[in-house]
């Protein structure tokens, strides 16, 4: 399926028709609300708020840190389908107006306006603060490769690529931003020790290499240890060292910017 390539000197490059199906299945991506003119109020919210002061740190909007559960990156957020490590909420202005009333303390629509007289209410606050989001986006190697640009990767990340779509990782880490699209139950083939197994929003790649402690909990240090507990637990295999190697050099491509 992935062309006629075994040997490790053999440049492998998967098939262009598979990469579509699995990665470039974006209908949101193509509609962000930037262009609404909402841009500045939601950036000057997202300041005043308080956002910034966990969807921080650098480009990515994450402090790295655990607040109940690991704060998620906000670059590429709006590409999401499913929000939140429970992934319970399928609309980016639902769960921004969540954050606004619990962890910015903004009840309702008299403290969203003293905060900031140019919006009238929590709901006008949330989707000033999506339009904002939306312009949060990164652009590099990969999205050039899933355009079409073959050579956009090196030879060892389309070989990370295909033991990443060989291994099963893509069934639930698929689209541009590999993840944030669906809810799994986390120990599906097989319990974490010490753990009931239970459901999570499958997070989105794109950003791991440079976003880890890894888990909604941060139990997982490392990348490759998080690449192989998946392996394992989520789909009953143990990768070889290669193999695992080579997924963490295509998750760094991933988070790559121009
Ligand atoms: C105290 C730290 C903290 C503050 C302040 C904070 N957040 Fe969050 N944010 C988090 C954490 C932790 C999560 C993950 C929550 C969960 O899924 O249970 C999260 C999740 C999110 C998500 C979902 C991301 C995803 O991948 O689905 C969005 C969007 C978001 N926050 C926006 C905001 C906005 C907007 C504000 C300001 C109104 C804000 N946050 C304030 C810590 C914070
Ligand atoms: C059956 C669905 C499923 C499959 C298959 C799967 N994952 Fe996951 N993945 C998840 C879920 C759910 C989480 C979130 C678990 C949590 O945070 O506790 C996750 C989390 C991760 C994380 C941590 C991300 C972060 O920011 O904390 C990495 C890395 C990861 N997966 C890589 C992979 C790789 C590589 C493969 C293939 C070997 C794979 N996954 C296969 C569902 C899956």
């Amino acid at each position: 399926m992935w062309g006629l390539c075994v040997a490790s000197s053999c440049l492998r490059e998967p098939e262009r028709e598979i990469v579509d199906v699995l990665f470039s299945l974006d209908a949101r991506a193509a509609a962000p609300s930037a262009g609404s003119g909402l841009q500045p109020l939601g950036a000057r919210l997202f300041e005043r708020a308080g956002c910034a002061q966990c969807h921080a740190g650098d480009a990515l909007g994450t402090d790295g840190e655990v607040h109940g559960r690991a704060t998620p990156p906000l670059a590429d957020v709006a590409r999401q389908l499913v929000f939140g490590w429970d992934g319970d909420v399928g609309e980016l202005e639902a769960f921004v107006r969540r954050e606004l009333v619990q962890r910015a303390g903004l009840g309702d629509d008299a403290a969203v306006r003293a905060l900031d007289d140019a919006a009238n209410s929590l709901d006008d606050a949330a989707v000033a603060i999506v339009a904002h989001l939306s312009t949060m986006r990164s652009r590099g190697r990969w999205d050039r490769y899933v355009e079409g640009d073959a050579a956009a990767l090196t030879a060892g990340e389309r070989d990370g690529l295909v033991a990443f779509v060989e291994a099963g990782c893509a069934t639930c880490h698929a689209g541009r931003n590999l993840g944030g699209r669906s809810v799994h139950v986390l120990g599906l083939a097989e319990p974490l020790p010490g753990r009931e197994p239970r459901a999570f929003r499958a997070p989105m790649l794109r950003h791991a290499a440079r976003t880890g402690p890894y888990l909604h909990d941060h139990s997982i240090a490392r990348l490759d240890d998080a690449v192989r507990l998946m392996a394992r637990h989520e789909l009953g295999r143990t990768l070889a060292d290669d193999d695992v190697r080579a997924i963490v050099t295509f998750l760094h491509a991933t988070t790559e910017t121009d």
